[in-house]
């Protein structure tokens, strides 16, 4: 499915161009919604079990500018409110991505969101499928623990029928050249030639000031990550969710794969980027890290790979335990 981009500030014109548009509330065949408030408004307006995907990063209750920071009970109660409505619209072969990392204490004491919402999900009677592992391997430096490098996607399905495009995720072998070394296949390549499956440990740079998805979001979702569950989960022309939708990573994940979006979000100024980087992500102009990209790796030779001289000799640095490469 091929969008053409068309504005439009009635619902009145809906019936027009019903297939081609960024509208503000809800409609059965809106290419996208972008809705300003608060998600569970959103979430009332589509009918039950109309989602392929939802996907999300919601609030983490640690005090961004976006939040107000609650009682631990009382935001867990706000995320089961919003779970309940998506589990409605959740079709019966659709899945639920939530994104989360820790939220911290005023103390300091860590609380990995994942294991509260796997409780909550598991009462409102999904089930899991993968635990992913979004590792960003850079971020904030820790004094008093160690640095968190990495959070996490709880991909739930409503049922044991669900989509699962996994030839339209994988990524090349590490030994392509490997052979079968006995048996009947013996001295054919043993790889599958559409590659392999990418497995649940994603590397993929978070979006920091020096990245091309930058925008005045602090907390964007990379837009390959999202490409890689709408590719996996969802078929073209489905409806992708994403409640608390920020700078519209979600919808433009969707869009650029020919499927439909729709999302929340109470903050006008987020809603504005998000409709512009969706318009370019319709006309081809969404400037993104592409999916697949290898991880940048400094060569031993570049100057930002060097020790400067005035520092402390290398050795009085513990070597890694492991190698990284
Ligand atoms: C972690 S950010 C999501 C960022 C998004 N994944 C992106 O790529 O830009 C959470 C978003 O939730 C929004 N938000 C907070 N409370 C909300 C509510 N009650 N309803 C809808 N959106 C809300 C915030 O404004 C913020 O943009």
């Amino acid at each position: 499915m091929a969008f053409e981009l068309l504005e439009i500030e009635g619902e009145q014109e809906l019936t027009k161009r019903k297939d081609s548009y960024i509208g503000g509330h809800y409609q059965p065949h809106s290419a996208v919604t972008l809705f300003q408030g608060d998600r569970l408004q959103l979430l009332e307006e589509i009918p039950d079990k109309t989602a392929r995907l939802i996907v999300t990063s919601p609030p983490y209750n640690i005090g961004k500018k976006y939040e107000k920071r609650l009682g631990f009970d009382e935001y867990l109660k706000l995320q089961r409110d919003t779970l309940t409505e998506c589990a409605r619209i959740l079709a019966a072969n659709g899945s639920l991505c939530w994104q989360v990392g820790n939220h911290i204490g005023k103390d300091g004491e860590v609380f990995p969101l994942d294991i509260f919402i796997y409780g909550i999900c598991k009462e409102l009677g999904l089930k899991l499928r993968n635990r992913i592992v979004w590792c960003f391997e850079h971020g904030l430096h820790c004094r008093k623990r160690l640095s968190g490098r990495y959070e996490t996607i709880l991909w739930f399905t409503k049922s044991d029928n669900y989509i699962f495009n996994l030839d339209a995720i994988r990524v090349p072998q590490k030994y392509p050249g490997k052979k079968y070394f006995k048996g009947e296949k013996a001295g054919q390549y043993s790889c599958n030639p559409l590659g392999k499956n990418p497995g649940d440990l994603w590397t993929i740079p978070n979006v920091k000031h020096n990245h091309v998805e930058k925008t005045i979001h602090p907390c964007q979702f990379p837009i390959e990550l999202v490409e890689r569950l709408v590719l996996a989960l969802t078929n073209s022309g489905d409806l992708v969710v994403d409640p608390y939708i920020g700078a519209g990573s979600a919808a433009c994940a969707a869009v650029l794969h020919g499927r439909r979006a729709a999302g929340a979000d109470t903050a006008a100024n987020y809603l504005n980027v998000a409709k512009e980087r969706i318009k370019r992500a319709l006309e081809g102009e969404l400037r993104r890290r592409p999916l697949g990209r290898p991880i940048y790796q400094p060569s031993p030779g570049d100057r930002i790979a060097q020790r400067p001289a005035q520092l402390a000799p290398a050795k009085s640095i513990q070597a890694p335990l492991f190698a990284t490469a």
